[in-house]
C-alpha cells in the first residue's frame, strides 16, 4: 500500500519526459547520506536551473527500496506562505484530517507520533521562499524516529538537523584541457540531447568548439544549457557562445510549458536576487555578480 501511493505520489509530482544525465557521484554520496541513519534531514542547495529537482526525482526514484513505507513528494513552488507548508505535505501523505475538536497541527503531530518508525522519505521541493516556516520540519523530525526528508533549495534551511548538500552544474570540459572526448561530460550530453530535439540532424563533431564553449559559459548549468539548445533553430554554436559571452538574455525562452521562473536566465536571477537580505544585495551589487543586471 506505502508503495503504490509513494509510487503516485513521485509521479504526481513532476513527469521527466527527457532522460536523466550525469551526477554519478551525486547520486553515489547521497545514496550514502540516505542510508545513514544519523542523516534525518539532507538539503540539495544550489542556484535556480542547477538541477536539484531533478537530482531529487532521480533519487527518490532510485532508492524506494531504503523507504518501504513510502516516498511522498510535495512540490512547494505554488505555495506563498509558511502557514500553507502544514496542510501541503500533509496532503502529500496517507494522513486525513478529521472534523474535530483538535487543530489540524496537532491531528498531523498525532498521526506522525503513531507512524513515528516508519520508513518514509518526505522530500520537500522548492523550499526556498518558505524558510521562516523551517521550524515546522524541525518539529516533524522531533516528532519521528525514521522518518527522513530531502528537501530541495536555493539557499540552507538553517536548522541543526539538516546536512547541506551543495549541487553545482554537470561536468564540463575546461578551456584547454582536451584529454577527454566532449561527449563524455554531461553537460555535451544534456546539449546534443536537446539539440537534437530541434534539429535531428545535428552532430557534434561538427560544432564541437561552440559547444565546449557554450558548456564552458554557463558552468554546466542545465537550465542554460537548455535555454541555449534553443537557439540551434538559428544560430550555430559558436554565434550562440559569442552571444551568451556578450549578453545574458539570450538565454531566454517562449516554450509556454515551464514555469515562469525557469523562462530565462534573467528570471532565474531576479527571483533569487527577490530571496536575498538587503545586506546581501548590496553585497552583491557591489560585485556586480548578476552580469549586466
Ligand atoms: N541531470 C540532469 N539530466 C537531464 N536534465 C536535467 C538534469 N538536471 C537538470 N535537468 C533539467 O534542467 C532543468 C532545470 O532543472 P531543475 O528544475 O531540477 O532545477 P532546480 O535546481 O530545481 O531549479 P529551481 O531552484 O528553480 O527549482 C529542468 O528542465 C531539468 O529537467
Ligand atoms: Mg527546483
Amino acid at each position: 500500500m506505502g508503495k503504490t501511493r509513494a509510487f503516485q505520489n513521485m509521479h504526481n509530482a513532476a513527469p521527466a519526459l527527457t532522460p536523466f544525465l550525469g551526477r554519478s557521484q551525486d547520486m553515489e554520496e547521497i545514496g550514502a547520506l540516505l542510508a545513514d541513519p544519523s542523516c534525518r534531514l539532507l538539503t540539495l542547495t544550489g542556484p535556480g536551473g542547477i538541477g536539484k529537482t531533478r537530482l531529487a526525482m532521480e533519487i527518490a526514484s532510485h532508492h524506494q527500496a531504503f523507504f518501504p513505507d513510502g516516498i511522498f513528494w510535495v512540490s512547494l513552488t505554488q505555495l506563498s506562505r509558511s502557514d500553507d507548508l502544514l496542510p501541503a505535505i500533509a496532503k502529500a501523505t496517507p494522513f486525513c484530517f478529521q472534523q474535530e475538536s483538535r487543530s489540524p497541527r496537532e491531528q498531523f503531530f498525532a498521526y506522525l507520533q503513531e507512524k513515528h518508525a516508519q520508513q518514509v522519505l518526505l522530500v520537500l521541493d522548492n523550499v526556498e521562499h518558505l524558510l521562516e516556516g523551517v521550524d515546522l520540519i524541525a518539529d516533524m523530525l522531533a516528532a519521528t524516529t525514521s522518518w527522513k526528508i530531502l528537501a530541495t533549495s536555493r539557499e540552507v534551511l538553517n536548522l541543526q538537523e539538516e546536512w547541506g548538500r551543495p549541487i553545482t552544474g554537470l561536468t564540463y570540459p575546461a578551456a584547454h584541457a582536451e584529454e577527454r572526448a566532449a561527449e563524455e561530460y554531461s553537460a555535451v550530453q544534456l546539449f546534443v540531447e536537446r539539440a537534437r530535439r530541434l534539429r535531428r540532424d545535428f552532430v557534434l563533431s561538427e560544432d564541437e568548439q561552440g559547444v565546449r564553449d557554450i558548456c564552458r559559459l554557463v558552468e554546466g548549468m542545465p537550465l542554460a544549457l537548455e535555454l541555449a539548445a534553443g537557439w540551434l533553430r538559428t544560430l550555430r554554436p559558436t554565434d550562440i557562445a559569442q552571444e551568451i559571452q556578450r549578453n545574458l538574455d539570450l538565454l531566454a525562452t517562449r516554450a509556454h510549458n515551464l514555469p515562469e521562473r525557469h523562462r530565462s536566465m534573467r528570471s532565474v536571477f531576479a527571483s533569487s536576487w527577490q530571496l536575498l537580505s538587503e545586506t546581501d544585495r548590496e553585497v552583491f551589487q557591489k560585485l556586480s555578480v548578476f552580469r549586466g543586471g
